[in-house]
């Protein structure tokens, strides 16, 4: 089994190149990704293909990393909430 299996992994730069293909990766071993980039309607598209091909259900977090604002409040254990799929700190 899996070291993976059943963790919550954090994957900036999700939507496309490597973090798109780690995010598939982390899915195979059973872990869930949260998947982290600007472009919220790809990181839909890759949670609705990573939940038809892996079961898991991927979570998203569309923000700009350089806003020090949201994502900083984030890195700082702020919470967001998740409704369904998609996270929010609004
Ligand atoms: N590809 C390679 O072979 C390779 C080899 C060695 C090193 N690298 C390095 O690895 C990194 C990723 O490469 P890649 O080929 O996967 O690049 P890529 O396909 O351009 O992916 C970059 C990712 O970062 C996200 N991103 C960019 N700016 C962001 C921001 N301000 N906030 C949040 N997300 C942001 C992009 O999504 P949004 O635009 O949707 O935000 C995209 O998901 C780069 O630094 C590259 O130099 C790549």
């Amino acid at each position: 089994m899996s070291k993976l299996k059943g963790k919550f992994v954090l994957i900036t730069g999700a939507s496309s190149g490597i973090g798109k293909s780690l995010s598939f990766q982390v899915a195979a071993h059973q872990a869930i990704p949260i998947l982290i980039a600007r472009s919220e309607e790809k990181l839909v598209s890759i949670s609705k293909k990573i939940e038809q091909e892996y079961q898991i259900k991927a979570l998203y977090y569309a923000v700009d990393i350089t806003d020090q604002e949201r994502w900083g409040s984030y890195i700082a254990g702020n919470t967001i909430s998740c409704s369904s799929n998609r996270c929010s700190d609004q």
